[in-house]
């Protein structure tokens, strides 16, 4: 799949042009690489790639395929961006999120044969209005606002044709683009992470799950006056159409501009979601995009979207990660020590360097998180740790492994971190953990944030 050393040196040298080179390619404003230079690398190479570079100056089809691309490189992006551990140089991560812009909205006739394909040819009598325009961009479609006859407002995610079909090649095609451009750290093994995109995308790219996905998490969560989820219209629903209540609400970080005690009681709920999340379900919902939080400013509630990237993990993943938080809490940091090697984040191969940072960084972490308000706004934490993640990426090792679970829950937390950031919010995270930290066979019955404690006083 990489293409091979002598290829290379067919590539224009020097990794700024080949960026630029890229640059334009992502945004589809000249979609041509050198040609010569991109046929000798892809000589023999098997990907698509040289169909996608080769497209003659033909705007549809290369925004079709950057439009499907889109949503490898947002998947792709999610797992190997680690906020706090800095592994991608700030230019890769440039071109996937250029690449995460660049979908153009299918034209309405396009839009038309998808759905008719799911709901037959005369869908339209049922409904009042459709908007043609979408009112969103999702990462592998759009969404639509529409109303029914009967008055009901939809929000309709409608998935662009051919995305279930091109995941492989699409990922294939987005691996040897970032291969291309000569910017991952020597030894990193691309592999793992382009494998766990692969199988997460299949599985977004059926809605009839996310469909699933939303009820069920719509159970877990009970009633709750904390937050709001859209509700499935299931006889509107199929594998490429997700059909869902619309619910009126603003971008979360809309909520900067609201009082203190506002954005502290978001985050408070936000995190006390995921800790719930962790570890009384087991199932956390992986995608911390900002527009993933709506705000209703009606009843003030958290609108919780998008469930495609809902996971559920081992009892024993969860035990061991439980096991460090408990430990890093407490300041035992040979326990924490331990539960890493449990977690696998630290093995008898993990190079000296790695694991003093790991513990510097959980040492940093957590005794910050143990002060009794925790002030997004002002904490240097972030920064403190990036210089530890640079200084570890200036020393001569590959980053080791990290099981695929553990970077969804540390982009989760980084996510939530991040918004806590933008939010200015001041929490009291110690206590929203502490009612986790006993043992883990005490949950259950009792629940330990039931709905009548976090949620409906959070
Ligand atoms: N039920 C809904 N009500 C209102 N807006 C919605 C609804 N569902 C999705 N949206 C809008 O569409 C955007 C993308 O939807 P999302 O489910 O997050 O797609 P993706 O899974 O591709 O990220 C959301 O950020 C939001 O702006
Ligand atoms: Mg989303």
């Amino acid at each position: 799949m990489t293409p091979d050393r002598p290829h290379r040196r067919a590539v224009p040298a020097g990794r700024i042009s080949r960026l630029h080179r890229l640059g334009a390619l992502t945004t589809g404003i000249s979609g041509r690489l050198a040609v010569d230079g991109a046929r000798s690398l892809l000589r023999g190479d098997p990907l698509d790639l040289q169909k996608l570079l080769l497209t003659p100056a033909n705007a549809r089809q290369l925004a079709d395929d950057l439009a499907r691309m889109r949503g490898a490189a947002m998947k792709l992006g999610q797992l190997i961006s680690m906020e706090a551990g800095d592994v991608l140089p700030p230019e890769l991560a440039q071109i996937l999120s250029r690449l995460r812009a660049a979908a153009d909205p299918m034209p309405p006739q396009q839009l038309k044969t998808v759905l008719r394909d799911a709901w037959g040819s005369d869908w339209r009598r049922a409904f009042r209005r459709f908007d043609t325009r979408p009112i969103a961009a999702a990462s592998i479609g759009q969404v639509h606002r529409a109303r029914l006859r009967d008055g009901r407002e939809l929000a309709i995610k409608v998935q662009y044709p051919g995305i279930a079909e091109s995941i492989d090649s699409d990922v294939a095609n987005l691996g040897a683009l970032v291969r291309l451009s000569g910017l991952l750290p020597k030894g990193f093994d691309l592999v793992p992470y382009l494998d766990a995109a692969r199988v997460q995308l299949r599985t977004e790219a059926d809605y009839l799950q996310e469909a699933r996905e939303i009820t069920t998490y719509a159970r877990m969560l009970g009633d709750t006056e904390a937050f709001l989820l859209p509700e499935v219209l299931p006889e509107w629903s199929t594998r490429s159409v997700l059909s869902m209540s619309y619910i009126p609400s603003r971008p979360i970080e809309t909520l900067a501009e609201a009082s203190q005690s506002e954005r502290d009681q978001a985050m408070r709920r936000l995190l006390a979601l995921f800790l719930d999340e962790l570890f009384r379900f087991r199932t956390v919902q992986t995608d911390p995009n900002f527009a993933n939080f709506r705000h209703c400013p009606t009843t003030g509630r958290i609108v919780l979207l998008d469930f495609g990237a809902v996971r559920t993990f081992e009892p024993k993943l969860v035990e061991a990660v439980h096991s460090l938080v408990a430990a890093g809490m407490a300041q035992n940091l040979a326990a924490v020590e331990a539960a890493a090697e449990t977690l696998g984040i630290l093995s008898n191969t993990t190079p000296a360097a790695f694991r003093k940072s790991f513990l510097e960084i959980a040492a940093m972490v957590f005794s910050d998180l143990r002060q009794e308000v925790f002030d997004f706004g002002t904490s240097d934490l972030l920064e403190r740790l990036r210089e530890t993640g640079r200084a570890l990426a200036a020393e001569p090792i590959a980053p080791p492994e990290i099981p695929i679970d553990l970077l969804y829950l540390q982009r989760k937390a980084a996510g939530l971190f991040l918004l806590g950031t933008r939010l200015r919010a001041r929490v009291a995270v110690a206590e929203l953990v502490e009612p986790h930290l006993g043992p883990r066979g005490s949950y259950g019955a009792g629940g330990v944030l039931s709905k009548t404690t976090s949620f409906k006083h959070g």
